[in-house]
């Protein structure tokens, strides 16, 4: 969509040629003509009788909404907004869940198919830090069902009555498993970062004199080990451990 300004003028774009808006930005008229033009469009695509994105829809609210621009050009528009929403499931068990939810994806006719939409709903997702399958899709079009199928493998949900779609692995615990598995790593790189702590301490311990048969000894299982910096980080870590401990030892001796 052909604007007589750049874009860039009316709101902050970055190198990618992606803009985020939300609620609480401040209004300026060439924005609130994008806002309103993409709107308009996206809804004359979806033949809805009403507007979903405009000024007024969108200002003072908790929504997003994702623009990518080139030039004069706006390319298309992904408005994202949480709801609270009854799911039923094929049980007839009623869940009060609150997703963020796609609620207006467009992208102008001329640039369809050719990655656009792809590339704003993947901005979004990164900004958001969310699954496709953890958002719910209000009112799909058969476009847009296409889309996340094509994209995300996305095709199995069960129609509610408002129209909002939830895709069954909404429900599944990737995202608990993934939480499960970052924990994890942390853990692990916090244990990478102990060989630096191995190698002052080891400084230290060089610089400290040993002189009784009880260090000889200590000295002797020291040598047994591999060098902490040599060592995978299990052993790192037990090492860390035991220099902490002979630390102590020889301090405690010396008072
Ligand atoms: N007919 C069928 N499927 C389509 C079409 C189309 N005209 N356009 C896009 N798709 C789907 C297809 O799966 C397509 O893959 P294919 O070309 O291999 O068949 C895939 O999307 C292409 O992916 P992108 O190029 O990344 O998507 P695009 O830039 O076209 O954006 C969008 C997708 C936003 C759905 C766009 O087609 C559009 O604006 N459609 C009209 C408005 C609309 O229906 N919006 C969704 C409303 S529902 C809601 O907002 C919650």
């Amino acid at each position: 969509m052909q604007f007589n300004f750049l874009i860039s003028k009316c709101m902050s774009v970055n190198e990618n040629g992606m803009t985020i808006l939300n609620g609480s930005q401040l209004r300026n008229p060439q924005l609130d003509e994008v806002i309103t033009t993409m709107g308009e469009a996206s809804a004359k695509a979806q033949n809805l009788k009403q507007v979903i994105t405009s000024p007024s829809r969108f200002y003072q609210t908790d929504q997003k909404l994702y623009i990518k621009s080139e030039g004069k050009q706006c390319l298309g528009i992904l408005k994202i907004g949480k709801k609270n929403l009854f799911h039923r499931d094929l049980s007839g068990l009623v869940r009060e869940i609150q997703p963020l939810c796609v609620l207006d994806f467009y992208v102008h006719e001329s640039m369809q198919r050719r990655g656009i939409g792809k590339e704003l709903f993947e901005e979004m997702l990164r900004c958001e830090i969310i699954y496709p399958e953890k958002l719910a899709y209000d009112r799909p079009s058969p476009k847009l069902l296409g889309f996340l199928k094509k994209h995300y493998h996305l095709s199995n949900y069960i129609p509610q009555n408002n129209n909002f779609v939830i895709f069954s692995q909404y429900f599944d615990n990737r995202q608990q498993n993934i939480n499960l598995q970052l924990a994890s790593q942390n853990q692990q790189s916090q244990y990478s970062s102990t060989p630096s702590k191995i190698e002052q301490l080891g400084t230290l311990m060089s610089q400290m004199t040993i002189s009784s048969t009880q260090s000889k000894n200590q000295q002797q299982q020291f040598s047994k080990s591999q060098a902490p910096w040599a060592t995978d980080q299990k052993s790192q870590q037990n090492m860390y451990e035991t220099t902490t401990g002979l630390m102590s030892a020889q301090i405690q001796k010396k008072r």
